[in-house]
């Protein structure tokens, strides 16, 4: 098992990457679990897959698990079951110095997060994720949202959980394209931040796709400590170093926009397309070479990942992509800042990119064969 450290002064605590860590729920979460009962939210999918080995675990140990299973998907983060989820915590009478365990995906983390960060003004949680791109990405580093009608992840809160367990188990019973998705949000971290980790992907993503053990966990592994120093450095996304995290979301979020947030375009699948056009549009900007614009495509295009955007057959123009950024979350006093690359393992933040230049851009990848 590695443990990695999220230093944050006063709420410090550790990410766990390893196997049976679910099998070990009750001894892994020690003295955090206070109270006999112990109120697990999930979705009934993971539900289906692995509440036998969370019961068994808490039961074993005299533990008495209450659960709360919501209907898998996206529109879980939605007011409507923020308040269900507040009003069964509060029947369970959870107090501030409770944890709540949130088993599932990104979905179940951020809802989950964002009710245990208003919960008697804020109680604390557990991260169980289970899938890749939660134990790689969303579990780690206190962001918590839900949906509205305006956009996505537009309420929310920083809330630190108290504990992230990445059990690598979990992952067998993932479907093979919510791992390709996850997998988006691994090769990120060598592409914005480290080289050689890049090369590793090129070289491992197979065997990590595959559901090689010791690749998954050395994916996983090495991702969360890029995320730990990340979060670490700006908890807050103030610095821009976080924001570095959101290299291929503002091309992404234009491409899942047009495709209405839908099972068409997967959001890890959205964000592995949208780090290939931020590496194309650098090359356009004279940053980086077309060969790494192209080394970069070609990492993300053999792990199964999109990598052209006319292979999607949308019925628009870059025009119309780019209308969507506007209402990107990250404008920012009329600007909209864009992660590009003046290397492989080198993001930086550009705030002087014309809207209009990246819709003439977006034009030529709309036709591109
Ligand atoms: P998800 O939570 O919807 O899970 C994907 C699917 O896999 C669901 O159908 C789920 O039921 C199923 N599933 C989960 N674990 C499983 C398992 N072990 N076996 C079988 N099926 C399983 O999606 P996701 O991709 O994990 O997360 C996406 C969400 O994460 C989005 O809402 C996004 O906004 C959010 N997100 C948050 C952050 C953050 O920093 N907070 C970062 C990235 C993404
Ligand atoms: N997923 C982006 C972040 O945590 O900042």
């Amino acid at each position: 098992m590695a443990v990695i450290p999220v230093e944050l002064a006063g709420r410090s605590y550790e990410v766990r990457v390893g196997s049976e860590l679910l099998a070990d729920l009750a001894a892994q979460c020690g003295p955090l679990l206070r109270k006999k009962r112990v109120p697990i939210v999930t979705d009934n999918n993971v539900e289906r897959h692995w509440r036998e080995t969370v019961d068994g675990s808490l039961a074993a140990a005299g533990f008495e698990p209450r659960w709360m299973i919501l209907e898998s998907g996206e529109g879980a983060k939605s007011w409507t079951v923020l308040e269900r989820l507040m009003d069964w915590l509060l029947a369970e009478e959870v107090e501030r110095g409770d944890h709540v365990l949130a088993l599932g995906g990104g979905v179940i983390g951020d809802l989950t997060g964002f009710a245990a960060a208003i919960l008697k003004r804020g109680c604390g949680f557990i991260q169980l994720p289970t899938t890749l791109l939660a134990q790689v990405d969303s579990s780690v580093g206190g962001k918590t949202a839900i949906n509205t009608s305006a956009g996505k992840n537009l309420v929310g809160a920083f809330h630190q959980p108290s504990l992230v367990l990445a059990d690598l188990d979990a992952l067998t019973t993932l479907p093979a394209r919510e791992m390709g998705a996850g997998y988006a949000e691994v090769i990120k971290y060598g592409i914005l931040g480290d080289r050689a980790f890049f090369d590793w992907c090129e070289a491992n993503g197979g065997a990590v796709l595959a559901g090689d053990r010791a690749a998954q966990e050395y994916a996983v592994t090495e991702s969360v400590k890029a995320k730990a120093r990340i979060v670490a450095e700006d908890e807050r996304e103030t610095t821009g170093a976080r924001a570095l995290l959101n290299l291929g979301h503002t091309f992404g979020h234009a491409l899942e926009a047009q495709t209405g947030f839908s099972d068409r375009l997967l959001h890890g699948e959205a964000v592995a397309l949208g780090m290939v056009l931020a590496a194309r549009y650098s090359a356009r900007r004279g940053y980086i070479s077309e060969a790494d614009a192209q080394r970069v495509a070609m990492a993300i295009g053999s792990a199964g990942l999109p990598s052209e955007v006319a292979t999607l057959g949308l019925n628009c123009n870059g025009q119309a992509l780019a209308a969507h950024m506007l209402h990107d979350k990250k404008m920012d006093a009329g600007t909209l800042p864009f992660v590009l690359l003046h290397g492989i393992g080198e993001a930086f933040l550009d705030k002087q990119v014309v809207l209009a230049d990246v819709a003439e851009f977006l034009d030529r990848e709309l036709e591109r064969r």
